[in-house]
């Protein structure tokens, strides 16, 4: 058990500012910061952190709370594991009350993983720096490659002893059993139930998580034997997904925020020998296409991201297949090519810190660009060829999700490959509509099969009735919850305030509760809320009758149940947390329906008049509306479902 005064330590030093930004990419706003949601993939920020109350707020995936909170979110960390990050953040010395003591097999799962991960990280640093073997061989091959003491440290770099059971025994001796070593990987189960060390006779490079725990690891061999593999890695556990994770990611988080762009190179010696030139804002995709998550991974640090080829030509036209993800996650996509035969380990340590840091600046390209340059010189001359290119390019540039860019590129297209943007413009709109029926035709498709997406019976039911009525009915449940309950606490606020927060600018469609409504909003924030006595001191008729309407309540309990009975039925003021919740959320879901009813209407108009660019933008909008939708929907079957 952490001790109260470790706690309340760490709580008076932290920033929520500077704990958060160790992962997300903020700008200011205001007094607060914004930036992209961690938890979801999103385009534009609806991340908040707010330092006055020392909060986040995430409005696209609902997550909010501390810095705690945040940590253990963002990180999957326990409470007691976000407490000790933020300590070793902070320098800040954990005291323990060991009134209750926790032991090993007591703690979570992934806990005991980390903590056996971090036992290996120690054990392959410790054997290539103290024995032997050690620094004979595996030291002296990463000196041969180059690399400092300061870099060795900093990767925090190994070497697995040429044995079966080095790691496995000392592991045993130390108290933790075998399942763990298993279930790790580092230690390989046969079928007659002996079981041998992953590793032997491999220099190691761990695999870092973004806050610094070796969640893997990759072994290198020595010399040169065609019947081994050159690299082991460790499998895919609890807390290593290979395809979450990015090599070297950590190290440069710092300097890829700072620098504002993202290099994208192919394995663990290309990371290391970037940042031994001073290239600290380098990740590796550990010889892989980068997948989604990887991509949004770079997205909450920066935009920019400049992949770097091996300088031969042959592999191009392949790895810039590879790229299109990258691009349909909405970055900003450069490249650079080395010259022919070099990499990006070998061309830095030709060139040094100098000239390797003058290369990357006059050697990057911007992709498109790239892409079309490289066709334009094969198209010269054949139609063919040339319409081959055409379809090439523009099909990449389709996957660019912002228009502005996308039609800056087909500008650029046009001069590169001599051909008027009216040409390159309708082969783009084609590949985008068939895109986005290709995509709503799925999403429809995968709707069908998909459970009813709304688990309570009153938004399910009349899915399909007049939207408008089902506005109207909400409206009304917002304002007498409203009339009745505006200054009782809801999520530390007041109700009224909390309703008012959440809607913020949503339209009443009823004059009526608009007028009340509005009303509510100008006095949201004060000490004393408006009580249903001021409403019906004025002298709009339909509005005073309105709120008498509402204020009177529709059915009254039976007080014998209570009484005589002993049964609690809850009154609506027991359970005003999740009605407030729920109410915000169903007249959200019912907007946001009736919105998509008016947008289908005009993707309609749009695919009838041939308005290409209407019919984009509208296809683009339903999208939204239905992930909205569906959003909505979640959270309501949470709120019900409690
Ligand atoms: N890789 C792997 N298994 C292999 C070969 C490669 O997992 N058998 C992955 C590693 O992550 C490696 C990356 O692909 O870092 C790139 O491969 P390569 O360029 O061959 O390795 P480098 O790390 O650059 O090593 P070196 O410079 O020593 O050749
Ligand atoms: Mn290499």
């Amino acid at each position: 058990m952490i001790s109260r005064e470790t706690i309340d330590e760490i709580k008076n030093r932290l920033d929520i500012y500077d704990v958060v930004s160790d992962f997300v990419s903020l700008k200011k706003s205001g007094q607060n910061y914004k930036g992209l949601s961690p938890f979801n993939n999103e385009k534009t920020p609806s991340f908040f952190v707010v330092p006055a109350k020392g909060i986040f707020k995430d409005f696209s995936s609902g997550k909010g709370g501390d810095a705690f909170t945040f940590v253990m979110e963002h990180e999957k960390l326990s409470y007691t594991e976000a407490i000790r990050y933020l300590a070793k953040k902070y320098g800040i010395e954990i005291k323990e009350d060991h009134r209750s003591f926790e032991t090993q097999e007591q703690q979570s799962e992934r806990d005991s993983l980390y903590i056996f991960m971090n036992f290996a990280k120690e054990f392959y640093q410790n054997k290539l720096l103290h024995t032997d073997e050690g620094r004979s061989i595996g030291l002296s091959y990463f000196r041969e490659r180059g690399f400092n003491d300061r870099t060795i440290e900093k990767f925090e770099l190994g070497y697995a002893l040429d044995g079966w059971e080095n790691f496995s025994k000392e592991a045993i001796a130390k108290g933790y059993n075998q399942t763990l070593l298993e279930k790790t990987g580092l230690v390989v189960k046969k079928e007659d139930g002996s079981s041998y060390d992953r590793f032997r006779g491999r220099v190691i490079f761990p695999v870092h998580g973004l806050a610094g725990k070796v969640v893997a690891f990759g072994a290198r061999m020595l010399g040169k034997d065609k019947n081994q593999p050159k690299y082991i890695n460790s499998p895919e556990t609890d807390i290593y997904h290979k395809s979450d994770v990015l090599y070297g990611l950590y190290q440069a988080k710092n300097a890829i925020r700072q620098h504002d762009v993202c290099y994208l190179v192919e394995g663990y010696t290309d990371v290391i020998s970037m940042h031994q030139a001073d290239v600290e804002n380098v990740v590796a995709s550990s010889g892989t296409a980068l997948t989604e998550n990887q991509i949004k991974l770079i997205c909450r640090f920066t935009e920019n991201i400049t992949v770097l080829f091996d300088g031969d030509t042959a592999g191009i036209k392949a790895a810039l297949r590879g790229i299109d993800m990258i691009l349909r996650g909405g970055l900003n996509v450069r490249v650079l090519l080395f010259p022919d035969g070099e990499d990006p380990d070998s061309f830095s340590r030709k060139v040094g810190t100098a000239g390797f840091q003058k290369y990357l600046k006059e050697h990057t390209q911007d992709f498109v660009s790239f892409k079309a340059g490289l066709y334009a010189k094969e198209a010269a001359g054949d139609p063919l060829r040339k319409a081959e290119s055409i379809k090439e390019i523009v099909s990449s540039i389709a996957l660019i999700p912002d228009p502005i860019k996308r039609s800056v590129y087909i500008q650029e297209t046009s001069t590169l490959l001599k051909i008027s943007e009216q040409v390159l413009l309708a082969e783009l709109n084609k590949v985008l509509i068939q895109e986005r029926r290709k995509n709503e035709k799925e999403k429809l498709r995968a709707q069908d099969v998909s459970e009813p997406l709304v688990p309570i019976e009153d938004i399910g039911s009349p899915f399909k009735a007049d939207p408008l009525s089902q506005i109207y009915y909400q409206e009304q449940e917002t304002i007498r919850l409203l009339l009745n309950y505006a200054d009782q606490d809801v999520e530390g606020y007041k109700l009224a305030d909390f309703i008012v927060h959440e809607l913020d600018d949503v339209e009443f469609t009823n004059e009526v509760f608009k007028e009340i409504y509005v009303q509510f909003k100008s006095a949201a924030g004060r000490q004393q809320p408006i009580t249903s006595q001021f409403f019906l001191n004025q002298e709009n008729d339909a509005l005073k009758a309105a709120v008498s309407n509402l204020i009177t309540t529709r059915y009254d309990i039976s007080p014998h149940w209570k009484d005589k009975y002993h049964i609690f039925v809850p009154q609506e003021k027991d359970v005003l947390n999740e009605m407030a919740l729920a109410n915000v959320l169903r007249l959200k879901f019912r907007i946001v329906q009736k919105m998509m009813e008016d947008n289908l209407q005009q993707i309609k108009q749009a695919e009838e008049a041939g308005n290409w660019e209407l019919l984009e933008r509208t296809l683009e909008t339903q999208t939204g509306l239905k992930k909205a939708e569906s959003e909505l929907a979640g959270s309501l079957g949470i709120v019900i479902a409690k």
